[in-house]
């Protein structure tokens, strides 16, 4: 029991890459709060994690949201020791066509909800005076560059920057900061993706996925929910101060650093 006496918040849980990090840091022990704008699926998610898990609807984007949340959460789960700051969207678009909007509301999910959650995490941790672990949810666009997803790289980029930023200033108190950033893994998030990218190219969805999503993979595979959470579990769980201020890509070998 890796996270036994933790409790963790993990946003975006209602669904793929957050409801298996949910599941995984319930399985070892955390108490934890599933924050979701879709109040049904986090209620659905939090109900099959037992007794001691909550949901919370929460839209990451909206600072009264976000405050409430995470109080309800400290309150109920007796403080917090654990941020995934997971909640995120994709648009796909040229830049040359992208309107003003749609950029504005990647990076407020992203940017905003980054700063949004690890700023009401961060001020309870440091009241508390127990250290914590902060985990961002990047991507592998976090350190490259892919056409048409504009906003989305931009965005990930930044959340690099606010993780190392938050090592820093965390360091004094004993919070941690990470960023992992996964290659592709298919969740709704990315299966959205496929007929769309099949139809733009005039080839299959077999093909988008194995020429174009995963061509750069050393083995032509998807990184699944699980590896995702099974690096969240060993950020969430190490046991100093000397990892932190690090982005971890989990990708097949799609980008190596
Ligand atoms: N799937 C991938 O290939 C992949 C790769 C790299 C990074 N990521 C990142 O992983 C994270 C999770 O993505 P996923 O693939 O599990 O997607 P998903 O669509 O399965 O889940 C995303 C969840 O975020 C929630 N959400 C969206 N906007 C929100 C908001 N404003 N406030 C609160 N919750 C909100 C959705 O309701 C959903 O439950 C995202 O940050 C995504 O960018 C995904």
């Amino acid at each position: 029991m890796r996270l036994r006496g933790k409790s963790a918040i993990v946003t975006g849980a209602a669904s793929g890459i957050g409801e298996q990090i949910a599941r995984a840091f319930a399985a070892e022990g955390a108490r934890v709060c599933v924050a979701d704008l879709e109040r049904p699926g986090a209620e659905r998610v939090a109900a099959s994690l037992g007794a001691s898990a909550i949901a919370v609807r929460m839209d990451v984007t909206d600072e009264g949201e976000v405050e409430r949340g995470v109080a309800q959460a400290a309150e109920q789960l007796g403080g917090i020791d654990i941020l995934v700051s997971n909640a995120g969207l994709q648009h796909v678009e040229p830049i040359a066509d992208l309107a003003f909007a749609d950029w504005k509301r990647i990076l407020a999910v992203h940017l905003d909800g980054g700063f949004l959650t690890t700023r009401a995490c961060l001020r309870r941790m440091i009241d508390r005076r127990r250290g914590g672990a902060l985990i961002l949810m990047g991507s592998v666009h976090s350190k490259e560059a892919s056409v048409h997803k504009g906003p989305y790289v931009a965005a990930k980029h930044g959340l690099l920057g606010l993780a190392r930023v938050l090592a820093k200033e965390g360091a004094p108190h004993g919070v941690r900061a990470n960023l992992i950033c996964p290659g592709f893994v298919l969740t709704p998030l990315v299966e959205r993706q496929i007929p769309q990218l099949a139809k733009e190219r005039g080839i299959s969805a077999a093909a988008a996925v194995k020429d174009v999503m995963l061509a750069t993979t050393v083995d032509g595979e998807f990184t699944t929910v699980a590896d995702v959470a099974e690096v969240a579990l060993f950020l969430a769980a190490f046991p100093t101060n000397a990892l932190t201020g690090q982005s971890i890509v989990v990708s097949h070998g799609w980008h190596m650093q």
